[in-house]
This record gives structure tokens, sequence and C-alpha cells, in this order.
């Protein structure tokens, strides 16, 4: 096989979007070997750990990992996935589709964001006698490694600028710092655009006028906030993917979760799933592959007759997957 793909489809709606995703892929013509792990409340009943050993090992020995969503154990999970794998580009797509709550039509931007370090240390936080601390580490490692990871991802993606977005006003010498790197790091790609905004102005500017935006790269807790900005801006968790992307591996998967209110209903949308497979085929390299997913996708919505209940439609799970799988095949 070409590629072996670690499949941990997890909990509720996981498991649903999970099976339509995989009967798409199938029908792409690439071959994948997907090898299943538990991970999530389930498996924490079943195995007495949210994420065993063995999932991690699959994980590991993987091309790529596709994920579902975890219940209550998501945070666990997933965080432990991450470190484990030392995945340290978030990327989060936000881009307007038809007959959804978009703020405007034109949104289509990355948010590139760092998931190692900045606020985000477990043990930089701390009891005082006082009340808490938190520190906020900013090292000049991982932030290069982020900064060329967004412009690698513009080049490649015929983007033509990155926004660098800080608080170097007044975190004169951590940001300060990233601001530097920023400019240090663009001389290497003197045909990509730069700007830097504070993050405050950005969440201003993320709704007055999101269609100036290409590349976001930021640290941890402002892509953090600013990602579910994005979210918010093109509307609807049925159908926003992201992307986890590390030294020794990487996991694509839907931002939302196990959805308990809709689950084994056969009624999810897996929009979202699917666009986080897409991802993951351009990872991989298999562009062709990915613009065919993604181009189906879109016919679908622009059709707007086979949409699931979350888009005002009553169209299943599987009736998506099969709409999809036909607009491939050109049918
Ligand atoms: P959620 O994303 O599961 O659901 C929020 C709302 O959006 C629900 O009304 C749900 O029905 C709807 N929704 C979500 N995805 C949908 C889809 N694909 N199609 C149609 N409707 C969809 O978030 P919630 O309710 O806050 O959390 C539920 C469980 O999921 C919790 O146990 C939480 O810990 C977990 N969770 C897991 C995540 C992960 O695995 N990465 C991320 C977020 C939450
Ligand atoms: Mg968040």
């Amino acid at each position: 096989d070409k590629y072996q793909i670690a499949v941990v489809p997890g909990d509720g709606i996981g498991q649903e979007v999970m099976k339509a995703t995989i009967d798409v892929l199938d029908s792409l013509d690439i071959d994948f070997e997907y090898v299943y792990g538990e991970a999530g409340d389930e498996c924490l009943e079943k195995n007495g750990t949210a994420l065993p050993d063995e999932t991690l090992d699959i994980i590991r020995q993987s091309d790529a990992c596709l994920f579902g969503a975890a219940g209550e154990t998501a945070a666990d999970v997933i965080v432990k996935i991450r470190q484990e794998m030392k995945m340290f580009a978030n990327l989060r797509p936000v881009k307007a589709y038809p007959h959804t709550n978009s703020l405007s039509d034109e949104i289509d931007f990355m948010i590139v964001r760092e998931n190692t370090e900045g606020m985000y240390i477990a043990d930089e936080e701390k009891y005082t006698d006082e009340g808490a601390i938190a520190r906020r580490i900013i090292t000049r490692e991982a932030e290069r490694r982020i900064i060329d990871y967004a412009f690698k991802y513009a080049v490649e993606n015929n983007k033509s600028k990155v926004t660098a977005v800080h608080k170097a006003n007044v975190l004169k010498k951590t940001d300060g710092l990233f601001k530097e790197i920023f400019y240090e790091v663009a001389e290497d790609y003197p045909d990509i655009a730069t700007e830097d905004f504070y993050v405050d102005a950005t969440a201003m500017y993320l709704i007055t006028q999101p269609e100036s935006f290409e590349v976001i790269v930021t640290t941890n807790l402002f892509g953090d906030i600013l990602s579910d900005e994005g979210a918010g801006l093109v509307g609807g968790l049925g159908l926003i993917p992201s992307a986890n992307i590390g030294l020794d591996g990487a996991l694509f998967e839907p931002v939302h979760g196990s959805a308990p209110d809709i689950a084994g209903k056969g009624i999810a949308n897996p929009i979202a799933m699917m666009l986080s497979a897409v991802m993951m085929l351009r990872y991989l390299g298999e562009n062709d592959a990915a613009d065919k997913f993604d181009a189906a996708i879109l016919k679908l919505l622009n059709d707007a007759n086979t949409l699931t209940g979350d888009l005002g439609g009553n169209a299943s799970t599987m009736d998506v997957a099969g709409e999809v799988i036909k607009n491939i095949n050109g049918e």
C-alpha cells in the first residue's frame, strides 16, 4: 500500500463522520491501508485508559492520522497525542462555503498556531501565596519553526502574504522576539508579502476586513482564540476541519466534538471530517486527489440538495457521502 493511515474514530458522531469519510477516500484512486485505533470515552470504559499505548504506536507508525472526535476525555486524548508526536503546528482554515452563515463570501485564510509553548505549558502554571501565576515561554527555535512553516505553507498554496499577530507593544520581550524572528524568516521568502498586527486589532480586523487575510501566524494562546473567532466568521461547526502537524507525524480532525445530542441518529454533517481528509491528502502531496475531493464537496454545497440538518436540509450522513462520491465520479 502506498500510505498507512491511522484511523481513530473515537466517540459519538466521530464514528459516523469517519465512516462516511473513509467511503469517499476509498472512491479515490489511492492505495490506503487503514489501521484502526481506539481512543476516547468508550475506550476508557472498555480498557481503563482513554488513549492506549497501542493507539499511540499506530499513529506513530502511520503516514498520517485521521481522528474523529472524543467525548469528555477529548482534551486529555488530543493533548497527549500532540505532545507525544511533537505536533508543533495547529492549522485552522477559515473559508466561506455556500449555504453557511459566513460573514462574507470572500473569506479564505489559514491560521497557523504555535502549539507547544507560549501560555499553554502545564508545568509553568502554579498557585502562589498571593494567587496563581503562569509563565509565557517563547523560544527562538519553536517560533522560528512555526513562522517558517507559515511561509512555506504560503509558497506551496499560492498565497501572497503572511500576517504575524502579536502584542509586542506590551509583551516587549516575548512578542518582541516573535516579531523580530518573523521578519528574519521573511527574508528567506522575498516573494511573500508581510505585515504584523497587534492581536487586539486583529480581533477587530477579522470582523471588519476578513477578506484581507491569507495566512496568519501567531503564538499559542492568541492562535487558540483567533481560531474560534475564525470559526464564528464562517459559521457552522459541521464544516470546519483542522490539522496538527508534527515532527513525527500529523493528525487531521474536525473542530467539532462527539455531539451527544445527535449521536447515533446518522444525521451528523460529515463535511468537517471530509475537509480534514482533504487537508491530509495535501499533506501527503496528493494534490490532485485533494482538489477532486474538495471540488466534490463544494459542488454538493452549491447544489444544496443533499444537506444535513445543521445546514437546513434533511440528508443523512451517508447521503452526503454518496453524493460526494457521485460528484467525484462525475455522475
Ligand atoms: P460539539 O462540537 O460536540 O457539539 C456542539 C453542537 O454542535 C451540538 O449541538 C452538536 O449537535 C452540533 N454539531 C457538532 N458537530 C456537528 C456536525 N458534524 N453535524 C451537525 N451538528 C454538529 O461540542 P460540545 O457539545 O461542546 O461537546 C460534546 C462533547 O464533545 C464533549 O464531551 C466534549 O468534551 C467533546 N469535544 C471533543 C472535541 C474533540 O474531540 N476534538 C472538541 C470539542 C468537544
Ligand atoms: Mg480552542
